[in-house]
């Protein structure tokens, strides 16, 4: 405890001097969060995250989160630093999305729009049309889909079937997962509601398609916190990473609140659903960020790629604006 006191003070400091701000999701550690928070940075979904690095004065953002967040950062500010507590915060749906496959995917189906979430590489960005996250994916495909788009979505094969069945739009679908949503399990959250009828159950939409139909919410990390706050029930049961619960419980201090299963066996799994990849986020990370060389902390974007994917990203900031 000492020793993270220590750290957290140092790390004040550092913010400090250099003029940088600390830009968190909801998904690292607890005192991430609250050491943004204190500092005068921002906790967010990824949307909001992208959002306020654009808008803050700072010339440096300090990123926690995966990597897709620091570029898309590094994207909409290129004259800011961009620094990451780590580089290889990696996120399985970018990682099941090589550019060059996707582009050869994409050039094979020349007359459709091209939808990307945001959670994959700027080289993927740079090949669409739009950028969406899960709390704005729906409204945008909607509006393509009136307009008669035909319409190429990727990565992520849960959202996309989400999508597909609350817009009725008909998507050309990449099959990429979220290695920590698709864990969640339907016959176990089955079991689990009837334990507790009067929960309400808040789901991800990168959850399996049988996971959100038992869903009372379903939507991005802020969304969800929102739902915890609006829906009526004293006892909430959750399909999203664990990270989520600090400001969730934060925002309702009086609601219970259940991991949702990610075991077949009907076991509660009280530590399964974290991101291996957000978890890399720890506060020294965040201190070699603020004090070694930008070489192994700042986030670079190929200018051409950068000039390519700002369009689609600005697109959907414009759109939610
Ligand atoms: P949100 O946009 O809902 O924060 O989601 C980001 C993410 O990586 C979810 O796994
Ligand atoms: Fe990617 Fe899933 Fe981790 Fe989010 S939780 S960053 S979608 S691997």
């Amino acid at each position: 405890a000492a020793e993270r006191a220590r750290l957290t003070a140092e790390i004040k400091a550092l913010l400090n001097e250099r003029g940088a701000v600390l830009v968190a999701h909801y998904y690292t550690d607890p005192e991430i969060q609250a050491l943004a928070e204190a500092t005068g940075g921002f906790v967010g979904d990824s949307l909001e995250m992208a959002r306020f690095g654009k808008e803050h004065p700072a010339q440096t953002l300090v990123v926690a989160g995966v990597r897709f967040m620091g570029e898309t950062s590094k994207i909409l500010s290129p004259e800011k630093q961009v620094l990451m507590p780590t580089l290889e915060a990696e996120c399985s749906l970018d990682l099941g999305c090589p550019a060059d496959t996707f582009t050869e995917f994409c050039d094979a189906h020349p007359d459709h729009v091209v939808v990307v979430y945001a959670n994959t590489s700027a080289a993927v960005k740079a090949r669409a049309d739009w950028v969406v996250t899960s709390s704005i994916a729906l409204e945008i495909v909607e509006h393509l889909d009136s307009q008669g788009h035909k319409i190429i979505w990727a990565p992520d094969r849960h959202l996309g079937a989400y999508i597909e069945k609350k817009t009725g739009a008909q998507m050309l679908r990449w099959q990429g997962h979220c290695i920590v949503h698709d864990e969640f399990k339907s016959k176990a959250l089955r079991e689990l509601k009837i334990q507790n009828p009067d929960a309400a159950v808040l789901v991800h939409p990168e959850s399996p398609a049988s996971v959100i139909e038992l869903a009372d919410a379903v939507g991005s990390t802020s969304q969800l916190i929102k739902a915890a706050q609006t829906l009526p029930h004293q006892k909430l049961i959750v399909a999203t990473d664990r990270g989520i619960f600090y400001k969730m419980q934060q925002a309702c201090p009086d609601k219970e609140m259940v991991e949702a299963p990610t075991g077949g066996d009907g076991a509660t799994c009280r530590s399964c659903a974290h991101c291996p990849w957000m978890a890399m986020n720890g506060l020294a990370a965040i201190k070699s960020a603020l004090t070694e060389g930008a070489e192994h902390h700042a986030i670079q974007v190929d200018p051409a790629l950068r000039e390519r994917a700002m369009v689609p990203l600005n697109r959907m900031l414009d759109f939610a604006a």
